[in-house]
Formats: structure tokens, C-alpha cells, sequence
């Protein structure tokens, strides 16, 4: 059982490397499923959702592989089996993003139910509708989604909610389908842009990625390409919280500042000081933070993947913050582990009320998701004394060597296997 171990009070000083997006990555190397040929994507991060995503790509018939550090290697050859097994799918939700493109590429695609996770129920009605609004028929068969169609066709897709997954399934089938799909109320992430643009540079004709109206104009065939992922501004955002719970001058180095706009200002009215750097992003703390209200909306607005890293800086900021989720019921789990770090916050459905306390202290914790551990561990950098978060796989999800790249800075932080 790894635990990560970290003693609060040290200011954070000096460079931290931003990785490719998970949120990203995961869908680019479901798209490889679109075209035969060898795929190379540079700045991939090592985490074990890239693992997973690897592994279900094997299960199918192709073969994935490191070349260096960052660099992932992705061969598509004839002999696919367009589906995805329950195991797989149940570790990481993401993986219905293979859905789309594998009933565009194959006709067909068996993929697994995804279940719940640890925030709440997630329903995927909106990916299917897309796929049916394309020509696809849809059956759910012993636990899995088995569709199929004798050609998808272009069509108007009018999306209920701006669903990152929707968006992602619906341009990946839309892109192999005869004439032209338009998905309206599209998701706008940075993450669908840089889908679009590995789908342009396989040779698909994706237009207005990045808007909440994307036109594509189906191709006949795609082909294999090289591309390099998008920063992760979750990723980033993690380590900006870090600065301003612990203190500190960083540079993140490869972020971008246009991706993360808005939680740049909120962190401005909290007290910190950030701007876009010619490396990335430069982000100062040299006081304790002041609470601000903070709510989650679809992109531009403030993810909600950012939401656990706010509350906990709101944990010890001078003040009351008033936190409101907009996107996902029950994702504040993670607040009864803050509370025993000392955290004063009460939460009420889909808001939570935090009263800044001067010092948390050092706890035992466990991490409940991704970005839950990542915030406990954030906590942990200001607090006094020593965290202990356990069930730290679920950071390993979403962040590359989180413990090298903190204590490169200065934090006290280590990994121990007990
Ligand atoms: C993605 C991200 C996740 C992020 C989320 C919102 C990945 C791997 N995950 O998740 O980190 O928190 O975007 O930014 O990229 N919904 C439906 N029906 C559907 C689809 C979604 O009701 O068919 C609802 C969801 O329950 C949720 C909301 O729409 O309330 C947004 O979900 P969505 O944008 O689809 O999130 P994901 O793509 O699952």
C-alpha cells in the first residue's frame, strides 16, 4: 500500500514541468482507432489512466508502446476487435470515448457500461443520442452497448448539456460519416480543440472546435499522424494551488495561461500573483490567501476539476468562501478527510460553506479520486506537521511523479511503500 507523506511549512521555489492532458490524451488515443497505420504522440504523461487506456487498445488487436520518456508509440493494424471489456471499462470511465470512433471506423463496437464512480452517478444518455442522431442503432446487451449501423450519416446534433464525452464520441463518429454533422451546444475545453486538431491532421475536416458550434465534413478515410498533447491545466492548476497554500515563486513550465483564464483571476482575488510567462505561467504567494466564493460551470467557466484544489486552499484562507458545483452531485467526499485535518466546512447538496481556518494540521487521509487526492495533498503542504494520504493510486490516475516534481521545488514530501 503506497502512501505519500508530506510535512507542511515549506515555500515552494524554482521550476515545475506541466505534462500533456490527461483529459486529452485519453480520447486522442481512442481516435487511433479511426485509421490503420503507426501513431507517435509526443508529451504523454505517465499515469495509470494512459496505462489503462493502452491496455484497452491491446485488448483490441493494437500495439502501444514508450519510445523515451514521453513519447508513445500507437500501431492500428487490420486485425481490430472493436470492443471494450467490462474490466477495463469499469477502471476508467473515459474509455466510452471509443464508442464513436470504432462504430465509425468498424460498422460496430461492443463497449462495456461504464458504472458510477466515486462522485455521483454519470449517465452517458447524450453520447448515445448523438451516435443515434448519426444513423446508429443501439441496443444494450448482457452489461455492454452494442451498436452497429450500415453507414453513419451527417446530422444536426443539438446537445441537451455541453458534455466534454458527448462532444468528444459525437466528433469522432461525425468525422467518418457521409456529408456534414453539426453539434450545437458542443463542449468548448481545450481538450476538444486539440482532438480536432489531431482528427484535421489525420485528414478530417473539423471546423469550430474550441466554440459551442462545431461543423465537420465527413471524410472518406483518415490516415496515422505524429502529434504532441495539450498542457494540463488541471495539472497546472494543481501546482498553482500548491504555491498558494504553501507560498512560494514558481514558473509552470509549458502551461498555458489562456487555457486557465479564469481560474488565473480567481486566484488573483485570492491574493496570488499570476501571469503568462514566455515558458508557461509565473505564479506568485507571499501572504495568506483571502476566501472568495467560487462556483464550477462548463468551459470557459471554472472546471469543476478544480473545485477540491479551491476548497482546499479556502481551508486555512482568511475568511468564508461559499463553493457551489454545478456539474457533478456528490463530489465533495473529500471534505470529511479535510475536516480532519481540522477544516471547517459545511455542505448543503451541491454547496459547501468553508470558514478559513488559520493552520490545518497534519492528518491521515484518503484519497477518494483523482483530483480529492490531489487536494488533500495541497492541504497537506500548508499544514502543520505530517499528512499521511493513502490509497494514492488515485492520484497516480491523473498526475505524473507529482512527488519529484513537489519536492524539486522544496516541498517535504515522500513516497513510501508499506
Ligand atoms: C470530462 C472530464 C472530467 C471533467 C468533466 C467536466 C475526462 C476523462 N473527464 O468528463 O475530468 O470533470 O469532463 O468538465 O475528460 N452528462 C449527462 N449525460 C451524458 C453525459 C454527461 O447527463 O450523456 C452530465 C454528467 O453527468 C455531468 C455533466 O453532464 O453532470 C458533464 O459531464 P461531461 O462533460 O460529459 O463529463 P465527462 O466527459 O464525463
Amino acid at each position: 500500500m503506497d502512501r505519500i507523506i508530506v510535512r507542511g511549512g515549506e515555500r515552494l521555489e524554482g521550476t515545475i514541468p506541466i505534462g500533456g492532458a490527461k483529459n486529452s490524451v485519453l480520447k486522442l488515443m481512442a481516435a487511433t482507432t479511426l485509421a490503420e497505420g503507426d501513431y507517435l504522440f509526443h508529451n504523454v504523461p505517465r499515469i495509470s489512466d494512459v496505462a489503462w487506456m493502452a491496455e484497452l487498445l491491446e485488448t483490441m488487436g493494437m500495439t502501444v508502446g514508450w519510445v523515451g520518456d514521453h513519447d508513445l508509440s500507437i500501431g492500428h493494424g487490420p486485425d481490430l476487435v472493436p470492443e471494450a471489456p467490462y474490466e477495463l471499462v469499469e477502471k476508467m470511465r473515459a474509455s466510452i470515448v471509443v464508442l464513436g470512433p470504432l462504430l465509425a471506423r468498424y460498422g460496430r463496437a461492443t463497449v462495456a457500461m461504464p458504472g458510477g464512480d466515486d462522485f455521483g452517478s454519470r449517465p452517458i444518455d447524450m453520447h448515445l443520442q448523438s451516435l443515434e442522431d448519426l444513423g446508429a442503432v443501439i441496443e444494450a446487451e448482457h452489461g455492454n452497448i452494442v451498436a452497429s449501423t450500415d453507414g453513419l450519416r451527417g446530422a444536426a446534433i443539438l446537445l441537451e448539456f455541453p458534455s466534454v464525452g458527448a462532444t468528444e464520441n459525437a466528433l469522432m463518429a461525425a468525422v467518418l460519416a457521409k456529408g456534414t454533422t453539426t453539434i450545437d451546444n458542443a463542449a468548448r475545453e481545450p481538450e476538444i480543440a486539440d482532438l480536432a486538431a489531431l482528427l484535421n491532421r489525420m485528414g478530417g475536416n473539423v471546423v469550430g472546435a474550441g466554440t459551442s458550434t462545431i461543423t465537420i465534413e465527413g471524410a472518406d478515410r483518415l490516415e496515422a499522424v505524429e502529434h504532441t498533447v495539450v498542457p494540463d491545466r488541471i495539472e497546472a492548476a494543481s501546482y498553482l494551488a500548491a504555491v498558494g497554500v504553501a507560498g512560494g515563486e514558481v514558473i509552470l513550465e509549458g502551461a498555458r495561461h489562456d487555457h486557465m483564464a479564469i481560474l488565473c483571476q480567481k486566484l488573483g482575488q485570492m491574493g496570488m500573483r499570476i501571469s503568462p510567462d514566455t515558458n508557461g505561467i509565473w505564479a506568485m504567494c507571499r501572504k495568506r490567501l483571502t476566501s472568495i466564493d467560487i462556483s464550477t460551470l462548463p468551459y470557459p467557466g471554472l472546471a469543476t476539476d478544480y473545485l477540491p484544489l479551491c476548497v482546499a486552499m479556502l481551508a486555512a484562507a482568511d475568511g468564508v468562501g461559499i463553493v457551489t458545483e454545478n456539474l457533478f452531485a456528490g463530489r465533495f467526499k473529500y471534505v470529511d478527510e479535510l475536516a480532519r485535518m481540522g477544516a471547517d466546512i459545511r455542505t448543503e447538496s451541491h454547496h459547501a460553506v468553508v470558514r478559513g481556518v488559520d493552520r490545518l494540521s497534519g492528518a491521515p487521509v484518503r484519497c477518494h479520486d483523482i483530483r480529492a487526492g490531489a487536494a488533500l495533498l495541497v492541504a497537506g503542504l500548508g499544514a502543520e506537521g505530517e499528512t499521511v494520504l493513502s490509497d494514492v493510486h488515485h492520484i497516480d490516475r491523473g498526475y505524473d511523479d507529482i512527488v519529484a516534481k513537489l519536492s524539486a521545488v522544496g516541498a517535504s514530501i515522500v513516497r513510501r511503500d508499506d
